[in-house]
């Protein structure tokens, strides 16, 4: 494998997982960042996806140093988690923003490469809780449920230039994201897990590699989860 892949969000949690499992398949990775340190051992981007100029710019670097992505992982993605009485407009549009619009403009700025290489991957992380909607998480749900209806006009739009378009969508998983939660509410969430366990990222990170892979050639439009069992139904 020697493949340009470009993983957004890639610095920590599940993307830094994800960029890691790339790399050590041998592909050339690009993460994106938007704060802190830049990851070792990867050509690191910064960039905010709330900002498209910021975006396009990124991509752009990416093509240049590794040549145009043929795998893009939209993981980039924020909680504000409020009760719908609490819930302001810059909650809901922010996360919308980030966890939605922030993957479309990737999309958008790296599908005309994969076009012209004719083939590539993309893969969205959304999660369980767009699929079965979560109280308090009006716009994180709205915002993931938003990424299947995006990836699955994607796989119609883009299949016939064999560039497939799949979801990911992981239950708990142990990152930063879910280490904000309180034990009591880490207790509730554990007791509703068949597995009975958090995900670890390389778990999430493996279920991408297989979706970027020759032989998931063949699956597009697809919903993906990674998450213990908890979103069985849906
Ligand atoms: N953890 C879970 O249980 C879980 C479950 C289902 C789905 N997911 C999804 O998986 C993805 C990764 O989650 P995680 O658990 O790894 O979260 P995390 O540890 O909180 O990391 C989030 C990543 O997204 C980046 N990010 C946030 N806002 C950004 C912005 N505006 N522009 C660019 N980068 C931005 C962060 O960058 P900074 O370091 O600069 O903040 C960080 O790299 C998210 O989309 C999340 O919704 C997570």
């Amino acid at each position: 494998m020697n493949r340009s892949v470009l993983v957004s969000g890639g610095n920590r949690g599940i993307g830094l997982a994800v960029a890691r499992a790339f790399a050590e398949a041998g592909d050339r990775v690009a993460v994106t960042y938007r704060s802190g340190e830049p990851p070792a051992g990867f050509l690191a981007v910064r960039c905010d996806v709330t900002d498209p100029a910021q975006v396009e710019r990124a991509c752009q670097e990416v093509a240049e140093e590794h040549g145009p992505a043929q795998i893009v992982v939209a993981n980039a993605g924020i909680t504000r988690d409020r009760l719908l009485a609490r819930m302001s407009e810059d909650d809901f549009g922010s996360v919308l923003d980030t966890n939605l619009a922030g993957a479309f403009r990737l999309v958008r700025h790296t599908a005309g490469g994969m076009m012209r290489a004719g083939g590539g991957r993309i893969v969205l992380i959304s999660s369980v809780m767009g699929l079965s909607g979560s109280a308090g998480q009006a716009n994180y749900a709205a915002a993931k449920a938003g990424l299947v209806g995006l990836a699955r006009s994607l796989a119609r739009e883009l299949g016939s230039r064999e560039i497939t378009c799949n979801v990911v969508a992981p239950g708990f998983v142990d990152t930063d994201m879910t280490r904000a939660l309180s034990e009591t509410q880490r207790a509730r969430i554990l007791g509703q897990v068949p597995l009975g366990r958090y995900a670890r990222p390389e778990e999430v990170a493996a279920a991408v590699r297989f979706l970027a892979s020759e032989e998931a050639g063949y699956l597009t439009g697809a919903v993906l989860p990674v998450d213990g069992g908890l979103g069985m139904g849906h």
